[in-house]
């Protein structure tokens, strides 16, 4: 995992040093309003070399390293993590980024344990975290379709659960309508990850699995694993808003 992301970071780094690089050149000519035509035109560089302007805080450049780290999962349809569990990577592309900043926080705190995302997390500053919600709330609008208003009814055991917990006050009639931005939308998620992020919430005491969170805590621990199972499958089946979008159907580099 480590390698991963070194090897991700580092590819980010040089990326992102060829669009200095580019756009230093591209401005050269007339940079003259900047007061010094050495400096490339980026906002916070404060030297002419590159690596001076990948440490620019809050720069679209590095908002382009940032979300580089995040494309080898969250933009590859179908990736799996493989530890602590198996399970696809959730999709983030159309999620409220309100709810993007709250989990980022979560794993930043230690609130979420998932090892990964924690240290993912730990490397991201309050303006970063900012910057990288907007972009996945964003990301794929013109190719997602709202969700519909009414979903598919679920069978009689699954009705009286999400009933019992009134899943929907919270989430939304079409679970993908929250009644607060903070919340997330559920619908259409992958069934898996769901299934094992309603597990987190009742796990205790495991350093490496677990969601400290009073209000899905009190309610995931209502359910046996089965019935989890069970409400996960039905919610992963809906259509939804959240998507996986390939980084080829944005960026090309
Ligand atoms: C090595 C793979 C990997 C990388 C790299 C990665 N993630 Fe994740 N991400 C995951 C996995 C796996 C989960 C589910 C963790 C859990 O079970 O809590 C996750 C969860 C999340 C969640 C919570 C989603 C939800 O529905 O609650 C957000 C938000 C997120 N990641 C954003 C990011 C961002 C932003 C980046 C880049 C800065 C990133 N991730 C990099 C694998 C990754
Ligand atoms: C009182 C409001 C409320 C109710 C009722 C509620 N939820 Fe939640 N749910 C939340 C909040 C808030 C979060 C975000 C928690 C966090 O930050 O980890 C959440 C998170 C989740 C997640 C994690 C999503 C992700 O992307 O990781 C799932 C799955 C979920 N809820 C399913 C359900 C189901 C199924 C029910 C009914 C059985 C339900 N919720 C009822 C408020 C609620």
């Amino acid at each position: 995992m480590k390698n991963l992301l070194t090897t991700v970071f580092a590819l980010s780094v040089a990326c992102v040093t060829a669009l200095v690089l580019t756009t230093a050149e591209a401005q050269a000519p007339n940079a003259g309003g900047a007061g010094n035509p050495a400096v490339p035109a980026v906002p916070g560089a404060t030297g002419p070399g590159p690596a001076k302007a990948v440490a620019a805080p809050a720069s679209p450049k590095s908002l382009e390293a940032k979300t580089a780290m995040c494309f080898g999962c969250h933009n590859i349809k179908g990736y799996q993590a493989s530890f602590p569990e198996v399970y696809k990577v959730p999709m983030i592309a159309g999620q409220n980024a309100k709810y993007i900043t709250a989990a980022l926080n979560a794993y930043k705190n230690g609130d979420r344990k998932h090892p990964t995302m924690r240290s993912v997390a730990e490397s991201l500053s309050e303006q970063d975290i900012a910057d990288i919600a907007a972009f996945y709330e964003g990301l794929g609008k013109d190719e997602r379709k709202a969700a519909p208003d009414k979903q598919r009814e679920p069978d009689s055991q699954v009705a009286g659960l999400i009933q019992k917990a009134n899943c929907a006050s919270c989430h939304g009639a079409n679970f993908s309508k929250p009644i607060d931005p903070s919340y997330p939308k559920i619908a259409g998620q992958h069934s898996d990850y769901l299934f094992s992020a309603l597990r987190a919430y009742k796990t205790e005491n495991n350093p490496a699995v677990g969601r400290n969170n009073g209000i899905m805590g009190a309610i995931a621990k209502q359910f046996s694993n089965a019935e989890l199972k069970a409400i996960a499958k039905y919610v992963g089946s809906l259509d939804g808003e959240v998507a996986t979008i390939p980084e080829s159907r944005f960026h090309k580099h």
